[in-house]
């Protein structure tokens, strides 16, 4: 078994994009090619908005995380928020969810990122179980969103 984590690339999309597509419907979320693809093209040749990162399994793309900078005087500085972390379901349960959240942390930190923040559903127990195991905390705050555009 091999596996290592690299920066994805533009030509890297073509492996993102199904996985991106799994990710958001395992996760309810409304999401489609047709409408996101633009900005994850946007993502992989923007240094300054984030980082993709490609995991990758006895050879074949199986996973990926995003992060995306902030910047934020609590934090006096850069934050970054993990805004999805996903393992090809083949390829989970054997310590490479935890790997590539590892390879994630360790992305922000080479960037400077001071807080890392993430949402999760409380439903979702492996993500939860995982992201308290690498020291994640509960804060006392309400995420709202509104939005722009
Ligand atoms: C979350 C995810 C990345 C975990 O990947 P994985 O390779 O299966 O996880 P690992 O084998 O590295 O396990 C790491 C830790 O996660 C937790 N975990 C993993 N699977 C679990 C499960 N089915 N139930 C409870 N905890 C679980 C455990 O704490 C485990 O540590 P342990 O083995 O020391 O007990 C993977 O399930 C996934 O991609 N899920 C779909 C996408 C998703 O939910 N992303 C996060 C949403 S923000």
């Amino acid at each position: 078994m091999t596996w290592s984590v690299r920066a994805a690339q533009p030509a890297d999309l073509p492996a993102i994009l199904p996985m991106m597509v799994a990710f958001n419907h395992e996760e309810s979320i409304a999401w489609s090619p047709k409408t996101g693809q633009a900005a994850l093209v946007r993502l992989l040749s923007s240094p300054e908005l984030g980082h993709v990162g490609l995991g990758i399994h006895d050879a074949a793309p199986a996973g990926y995380f995003i992060l995306t900078w902030g910047f934020d005087l609590e934090w006096s500085g850069r934050d970054a928020f993990l805004t999805e972390l996903f393992l090809s379901p083949a390829a989970r349960g054997r310590g490479l969810g935890k790997r590539l959240l590892a390879a994630a942390v360790e992305t922000a930190q080479e960037n400077g990122v001071r807080a890392l923040h993430l949402v999760v559903r409380p439903q979702n127990a492996a993500a939860v179980a995982l992201y308290r195991q690498a020291g994640f905390q509960d804060v006392p705050r309400t995420l709202m969103t509104k939005k722009l555009a």
